[in-house]
């Protein structure tokens, strides 16, 4: 197998805004919230909830895109750890303004509008509506709500910020990363990176690895089998910042070359486990529109910026919202340790709660998502407090093939209903060569009830989430039975946003 590699650097290398940075002996664990307020006196990012959940702390990272540009995204600062910087640009607040003292246009409709009033959550939606002015603006209110549902605001009741973002899009300015600069930016980053050697950190307070080749990676977590895998941070982050754990040692897969791409064969897409839901969404919506609508509903834009489907898998939970969809849709792993690689489907995956079917030292390496066969319809609901930005009380998937009026196919999974994502195979059995019918229909909800015996939390009570999922088979019913009638809060044409 392939050795770890022997070049290794302990620099982390950036561009902050147009300045380049090598920084050594910063604790891996830092975040660059915590970086930029407490060592740079950068105090325009701001930290509210300390868990991705306000995006007061919004900044934008930059990478280059590989055609010799660089592509801008969002993030929230204070889950994110200082190493993750290795590669990219990183553009806060301050660096929106132009050098002759005049505002951003995203600033100067902020002030037009009166879209701030206590000011605190402002840097974080100036961010946010500067990524969405370098999209090229928007107009349309449903895109505006989704690139702003990260960023939380007490003061204002939104209507105006919402209304600078109509404004800002339409008026033209200097971008503070013009296309010529950010080509100079990309060539100066590759060329930081590009055979520089693996970054390693190994400091008292811990170690750090950023393998850039799966290859490196199973040769690393083969040497450190008690690793933590980090891929988007959007659950090891709060680790750090709630549970005040310390994480040692550190693999980071973020920059897996070869864990990066969705790739489709053979009717399937194959998602390697650092891709991120901002870019798996495309494929995943184009493999079904519930499955695209469903990750464009994950956390915010700043959440699916960095939170891959890898960790969605390997985290565990019982409420993640892509298994039971992946389930529903037949979806396998593969599992990599050393150089041994086992495929196993994802139902199986999940042993119990807290317990996955990995070994010491493996890596979720890809995701192999199959197309829903000819005549199959797939529908997936997504049951929250909030629309957007909200965790899961119960999700239910279900893939439905109709004939003749008969249920001739059908797998049914959930989130939220048990100590892990499952299939309802009681259900399931119940339907399958049945007449689809409204008895049928009373039928599987009955035998839903022998599937689950959820819990209660502060999410949702038992009966609750039994009476829900129940009703989500009679939404899957009528869907299927009456399209015309409207079930959605927002239409299936959302998937593809
Ligand atoms: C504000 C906020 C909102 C959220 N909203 C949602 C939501 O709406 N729906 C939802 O489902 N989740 C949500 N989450 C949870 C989280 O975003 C997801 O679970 C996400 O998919 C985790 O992926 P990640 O890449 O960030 O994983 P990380 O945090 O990097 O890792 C998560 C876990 O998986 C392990 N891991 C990661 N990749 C691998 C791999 N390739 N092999 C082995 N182990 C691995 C890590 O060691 C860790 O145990 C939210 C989180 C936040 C902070
Ligand atoms: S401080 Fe709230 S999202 Fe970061
Ligand atoms: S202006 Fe006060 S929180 Fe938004």
């Amino acid at each position: 197998m392939t050795k770890p590699a022997l070049d290794t650097r302990d620099d982390i290398r950036f561009f902050f805004g147009n300045e380049e940075r090598r920084l050594r002996d910063i604790d891996p664990q830092m975040t660059v919230l915590n970086w930029l307020r407490l060592n740079e006196r950068k105090t325009g990012t701001k930290e509210g909830c300390a868990e991705g959940d306000c995006g007061a702390c919004t900044v934008i990272l930059g990478e280059p895109d590989g055609m010799g540009s660089m592509r801008y995204r969002t993030v929230n600062a204070c889950i994110q750890f200082m190493p993750t910087l290795d590669g990219k640009q990183l553009l806060t607040v301050e660096h929106l303004k132009p050098d002759d003292g005049s505002l951003h246009p995203v600033q100067q409709a902020m002030v037009e509008t009166h879209g701030s009033q206590c000011g605190f959550c402002t840097p974080g939606f100036v961010m946010s509506l500067y990524q969405l002015w370098l999209d090229g603006g928007e107009d349309d209110r449903g895109a505006i709500n989704d690139a702003l549902a990260g960023n939380l605001c007490r003061c204002t009741g939104y209507g105006p910020i919402i209304e600078a973002a109509r404004k800002a899009g339409g008026i033209s300015a200097t971008d503070p990363v013009e296309q010529k600069r950010r080509s100079d930016i990309a060539t100066r980053l590759t060329a930081m990176i590009e055979g520089a050697g693996m970054l390693a950190l190994e400091m008292p307070v811990g170690r750090y690895f950023a393998p850039r080749s799966s290859d490196e990676l199973a040769a690393l977590l083969v040497a450190h089998p008690d690793a933590t895998v980090l891929a988007g941070g959007t659950d090891v982050g709060l680790w750090v910042t709630k549970m005040l754990k310390r994480i040692d040692p550190i693999i980071y897969i973020g920059d897996v070359a070869d864990l990066k791409s969705v790739r489709e064969k053979g009717g399937a897409l194959t998602i390697g486990a650092g891709v991120t839901y901002s870019d798996a969404h495309a494929a995943l919506g184009m493999i079904a529109g519930d499955v695209g609508e469903l990750v464009r509903r994950i956390g915010s834009r700043q959440i699916r910026n960095a939170g891959t489907v890898g960790g969605n898998i390997a985290n565990g939970s019982p409420i993640g919202d892509t298994p039971p969809a992946l389930i529903a849709l037949g979806a396998r792993i593969v599992l990599r340790v050393g150089d041994i690689r086992r495929e196993v489907a994802l139902e199986d995956f999940f042993i119990t709660y807290g317990k996955q079917d990995r070994a010491k030292g493996e890596f979720v390496e890809s995701i192999i998502v199959p197309k829903p066969a000819a005549g199959v319809q797939f529908k997936a609901y997504k049951i929250s407090k909030r629309f957007d930005q909200d965790i899961t009380a119960v999700l239910a998937a279900f893939a439905i093939r109709i004939d003749g009026g008969k249920v001739v196919e059908f797998r049914a999974a959930f989130g939220g209903m048990a100590g892990t994502p499952m299939r309802a195979k009681k259900c399931e059995a119940a339907l399958i060569g049945k007449d689809w019918n409204e008895a049928s229909l009373s039928a599987a909800q009955l035998a839903l009830s022998r599937d689950f015996a959820p819990m209660s939390d502060m999410r949702a009570s038992k009966e609750y989430r039994m009476l829900v999922a129940q009703n989500l088979l009679t939404k899957l019913f009528i869907e299927t039975t009456a399209p015309e009638i409207a079930t959605r809060l927002v239409g299936r044409e959302a998937a593809y946003v």
